[in-house]
Order: C-alpha cells, then structure tokens, then sequence
C-alpha cells in the first residue's frame, strides 16, 4: 500500500487530481478509461481541481466511463441530497464527460437486487474498474460498506448504522430521521477488483479509520481494511487524518514518497 501524506486538504486534492488525469491521459484510446466515483465532502477538491484541468485542456473525460460508488435508496434524483444530483451539480456539468458514459446507481428502481446485479455486470461489460477513488465515513466504511460487512461484498442493498445517520444528517437539517435508512452500494469485493484504487482521507475525525486502514490487522470491522489486500492501493491524506499512526509509520510513508519523487 502507499500512503502518499500532503500538508493540507487542497494539496491531497490537487495531488489526486493529477493522479487521475495522468492516468487518463496515459490510457489507449482503444477502450474507455473505467472511473470509479465517491461522493462526499473529501472529494469536492478532487472534483474542482478536474474540472479547471479539463477547461485548461489538461484532460478529457471524452473517453471515461464512470461508475459510483453507492445512492441511497428512495432518494428521487431530483433530491438535492440524492448523490445523483450531486455527481452532476458538482462535477458532471462542469466537464466533457458523454452523459451515456456515467453510471449512478438509481435509487428508485422497482427491484434492488436487479439493479445491483445489473450494474455489476455493466461494469464486466467494461472489461472491470480501471481506478475507484473513494473516501471513508469515521468508521472506515468505504462506499456504504458498514463495519462488519464482508470484505468480499458485490454491489448490493445496505442498512445504515445510526451513526452514519448522524454522521450524514449534516445534509439533511440535521435530523438522523430524514437520512435515508437504506441505500444501494457497490461492495467491498467490487472495489477491490478494480486496477487501482485510490482512497482520499482528510481531517481529524478520520485518523482513527486511516490508522486502521495502515496499521491495524486485516479485519470487517474496519471495512477500509481490505485494500491492504490489494496490489495497488493507494491512500492520499492529509497531516490532520495522520493524528494516530505511530510516528515511525508516518516517517516511513514520508521517506517512502521521497524516493517516489527522485
Ligand atoms: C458517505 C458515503 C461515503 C463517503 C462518506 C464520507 O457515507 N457513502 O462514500 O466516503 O460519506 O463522506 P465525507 O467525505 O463527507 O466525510
């Protein structure tokens, strides 16, 4: 795993940003580039930073198809809490990405599990997930993979845990109650066999869930934990999520991205 530290919130954006551009950039025209999306505060810097680059004619999404993370179920796109709605009003209509090439999955569908088994095969259809960014909740769950969901969940229907309720009622006038209580999710299993993956965790509320994606064992509690398992997963934080590693993990993770740059 690499862990690649940045001073503050907007250089870890500007850092992913670039990463996934050069990525873009570096692909064949042959096939799309597969992007796997998250919503949330941690990638909006991410999202701004891609969008000036693709006006300045530094990348195309021409050639992207991409894929979210996880809606929550009975959200009517329209809802402005929808993450539907927040793909587009944050960075689909600032971009040159073909509308038929996004991927959301819809959260008003009639039959759930037809829909998740449908958008786990649109994604084979692409040959998989060339890179998922991703952010973490406070307790590590990767898209809405609550602790102790399996490390080898495919795209499926989630129950929220009442503190992600809390947590995500900042966005719905602070009422846990109008946080949808299900939501539909990629898994686990479904990020993990994607190329790349590249996770974004920034802040202090986050430094227990980052040091337990590093640092800690290999466990459904912390369902962050999987991407230890992966050939190449990379985490792009912040000095503020760095409060709980050991400060030997800290200084090796420097050291490291030092001859990363050499
Ligand atoms: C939600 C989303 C996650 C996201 C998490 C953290 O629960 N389902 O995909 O990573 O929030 O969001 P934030 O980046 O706002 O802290």
């Amino acid at each position: 795993m690499r862990v690649v530290i940045q001073d503050n919130y907007q250089k870890m954006c500007a850092w992913a940003a670039k990463y996934i551009a050069d990525r873009i950039n570096a692909h064949s025209q042959d096939r799309p580039f597969v992007l796997g999306l998250p919503t949330g505060s941690s990638p909006l810097g991410v999202y701004a930073e891609l969008a000036r680059m693709n006006k300045a004619g530094e990348v195309s999404f021409k050639n992207v198809v991409t894929f979210n993370m996880d809606e929550y179920l009975g959200l009517p796109r329209e809802h402005d809490q929808s993450y539907w709605y927040f793909m587009w009003s944050n960075f689909f209509d600032h971009i040159d990405i073909p509308k038929e090439n996004v991927n959301i999955l819809n959260g008003m569908c009639e039959d759930p599990e037809a829909e998740c088994a449908a958008y786990e095969a649109r994604i084979a259809s692409y040959g998989g997930i060339d890179l998922f960014m991703g952010g973490i909740g406070v307790d590590g769950h990767l898209a809405f993979n609550e602790p102790f969901t399996s490390l080898t969940s495919r795209t499926g229907v989630r129950v929220l845990t009442g503190d992600t309720r809390i947590v995500n009622s900042r966005f719905f006038g602070n009422d846990p109650e109008k946080v949808p209580a299900r939501a539909l999710s990629v898994g686990i299993g479904t990020v993990t066999d994607s190329k790349e993956v590249l996770i974004l965790i920034s802040g202090h509320s986050k430094a227990r869930a980052l040091a337990a994606s590093v640092e800690g064992g290999i466990s459904q509690k912390w369902t962050c934990s999987a991407l230890q398992l992966h050939p190449a997963a990379i985490i792009a934080c912040d000095e503020d999520a760095c409060g709980e590693l050991t400060v030997d993990t800290y200084k090796y993770f420097l050291d490291i991205e030092k001859g990363e740059r050499l």
